[in-house]
């Protein structure tokens, strides 16, 4: 679906109409992959509209861009300011918000130090990633032939656009083969995680899921959902998932800001489980959504309200 526009995108720190938001054709990051980025939800709870997890995401951006060498030209609080004022602005009750940071039009050698570090956040109204019906349905997928980045080559724990190369791939290659989402080994051939998405796996009564070093973003709605587990009690363990796990999974979901908590139904054509939504994968589901909405208190803090 086309982006749907909204009035206007924060630039450098400036609020300029959606259509002006331009960069040149030379700038380095339509060549080289040299941005980070962050993508977060604003939700409509029964409280007001209010962004999910605006401190860790934007801490996320500022590690990302720490790990490639771009100096942010704000700071991490004006930054959360500017989203929550983009929210606001553009007068959405709930949106997807995406705050990026790229190497501007200078020069074109690969070295991208002497380029301009331009920052953007844009926010547009958005349903769910993977389909309206996944939430509860849950979605077929396939693993990929591709694997994730080695650890030694790009560095996956930073959201660098750089990266989404990788994502892209695994994406196409599953809608080719009919799947809504690909599932990626690591260099190891240890499941690693969605393209982008973060999985577990369900395996009598306990909740599988890879650990950072596997390759892996370190989501935000992971770090929750492994919280909720946690305090109802559920026993989780972060290890090496082997792909075979997948196939005798009782149940599995990914999660992301992009895909909430939405459960996975067949790997490579084999049903996961009943082949339908499980118990922890709904209960869990249940926890998430009820804070989302304000409907079950915000007991974590997770929620920033645009006032
Ligand atoms: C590769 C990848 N893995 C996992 C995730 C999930 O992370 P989060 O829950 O912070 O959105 C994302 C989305 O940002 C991603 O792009």
């Amino acid at each position: 679906m086309a982006i749907p526009k909204s009035d206007v995108i924060w630039f450098n720190g400036e609020f300029v109409p959606w259509d002006d938001a331009q960069v040149h054709v030379l700038a380095h990051v339509l060549h080289y992959g040299s941005s980070v980025f962050e993508g977060i939800r604003a939700y409509h709870t029964k409280q007001g509209t209010a962004v999910l997890g605006l401190e860790p995401h934007v801490k996320r951006l500022f590690n990302s861009a720490k790990v490639i060498r771009m100096d942010i030209p704000f700071t991490h609080q004006e930054i959360s300011d500017a989203i929550l004022a983009t929210v606001k602005r553009n007068g959405h009750e709930a949106c997807y918000i995406r705050p990026l940071v790229f190497r501007g039009y200078e020069t074109l050698g690969v070295n991208p130090t002497a380029c301009p570090v331009e920052t953007i956040i844009a926010t547009w109204e958005w349903g769910a990633y993977l389909g309206p019906e996944a939430i509860e349905v849950g979605v077929d997928v396939g693993v990929s032939s591709w694997r994730r980045m080695a650890p030694d080559t790009h560095p996956a724990m930073a959201k660098v656009g750089g990266n989404y190369v990788n994502s892209q791939l695994v994406v196409m290659e599953a809608k080719r083969h009919g799947y809504v989402e690909g599932i990626v080994l690591d260099t190891n051939g240890y499941v690693s995680e969605g393209s982008g998405e973060n999985i577990f796996v369900v395996y009598d009564g306990k909740i599988y899921t890879p650990p950072l070093g596997n390759s892996i973003l370190s989501g935000i709605t992971r770090s929750y959902v492994l919280q909720l587990a946690k305090d109802r009690g559920i026993e989780v363990v972060e290890q090496q998932i082997p792909r075979e796990m997948l196939y005798f999974a009782d149940e599995a979901f990914f999660t992301g800001t992009a895909a909430e908590v939405t459960p996975i139904k067949s790997v490579d054509g084999q049903p996961v489980g009943a082949g339908s939504r499980g118990p922890i994968t709904k209960a869990l589901q249940g926890e998430f959504f009820g804070i989302l909405t304000g409907e079950k208190e915000d007991r974590y803090g997770w929620l920033t309200p645009v006032k």
